[in-house]
């Protein structure tokens, strides 16, 4: 009989993290999970005995061996691109120092796999501050010689939220003429792609959902589903906001990424089922803050 492989989830508590492991679950997989906080560790438990709590970034040696015995490592930690989420710490220190210190224990663990979940626009020319932490990490791993699979994934309907929360408070923002086109995915539909490549894959893979649609006609699907005014924000006055002294440094990082992900095309190949006005409907207006 085959061996069942046993994966580690880090980043398990988190909107894509959090779908795998239920996946994987379903699935009967082998699972081990990595959380930092309280909280993801309770809504993680039925669905694993296995759990480590630790903050990845400033207790290395809490994580020390979360490798071991695993064959491969899927990581969708990463600090939350959510305007309205603030972090405790740095891109830097989360995204790449956090991934690092995963990727020193599984090479010392001998893994066979590693995925990463990364993000759309990673290989940048510029220095977006979130771009950059993925694009450092993404280097370790090629430098690691594990055979990996690094994810780039255009934004997620989870990470849409924010245009929700906006619209509940009347304002959508639409940043430039709204003509630039994504194919935003469900977090439920990406976990699936993630799955997908857990035992093989391509080095490098860009990933979308199922539709193509301009930022405008994102914003007039909100607008429908949830109310709200379209403001559109010359990308002008968008820049003027972004060279203001930076009174909170992962809010102006988020922004300035948010405006580079808006007024340009970001299309991954083509994932999942669910449509972003399929998302809409099912979003419980009074769940929004
Ligand atoms: N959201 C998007 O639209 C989008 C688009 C493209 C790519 N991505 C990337 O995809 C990844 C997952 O995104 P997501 O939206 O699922 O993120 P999320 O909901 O914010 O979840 C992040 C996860 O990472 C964990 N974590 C953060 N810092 C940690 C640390 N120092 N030590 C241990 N665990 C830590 C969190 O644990 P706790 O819950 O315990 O804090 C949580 O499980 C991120 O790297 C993100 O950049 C996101």
């Amino acid at each position: 009989m085959e061996e069942r492989k046993k994966i580690l989830v880090a980043g398990a508590s988190g909107a894509l993290g959090f779908e795998i492991v239920k996946f994987m679950s379903e699935k009967g997989y082998e699972l081990r999970v990595l959380t930092r906080s309280d909280e993801g560790a309770k809504k993680l438990a039925p669905y694993c005995n296995d759990i480590w709590q630790a903050d990845a970034s400033k207790e290395p040696a809490k994580i020390e061996n979360i490798s071991a015995g695993i064959d491969t490592v899927v990581s969708a930690l990463g600090n939350s691109v959510s305007l309205f989420t603030p972090n405790k710490e740095s891109f830097y220190e989360i995204d790449y120092q956090s991934n690092k210190n995963l990727l020193q224990d599984a090479k010392k663990n001998n893994i066979k796999r590693f995925v990463y979940i990364s993000i759309k626009g990673a290989d940048s020319n510029k220095d977006y501050t979130v771009a950059n932490a993925h694009k450092l990490f993404e280097q370790e791993l090629r430098a690691s010689s594990i055979p990996h699979t690094i994810i780039r994934p255009v934004g997620f309907f989870s990470g849409i939220h924010d245009l929700a929360i906006m619209a509940k408070r009347n304002v959508i923002p639409v940043v430039g003429d709204g003509s630039a086109k994504t194919n935003s995915i469900h977090h439920k539909d990406l976990a699936k792609v993630v799955i997908r490549y857990v035992d093989s894959g391509p080095e490098l893979i860009e990933v979308g959902g199922p539709k193509i649609h301009t930022r405008l006609e994102m914003a007039e699907m909100i607008k429908e589903a949830i109310g709200g005014n379209i403001i559109k924000i010359p990308e002008i006055v968008a820049d003027a906001g972004l060279a203001m002294p930076k009174f909170f440094e992962d809010f102006h990082d988020k922004l300035d990424y948010f405006k580079y992900i808006t007024t340009r095309d970001m299309i991954g190949e083509s994932y999942g089922t669910t449509t972003f006005k399929e998302y809409l409907s099912n979003l419980d207006k009074n769940q929004l803050p």
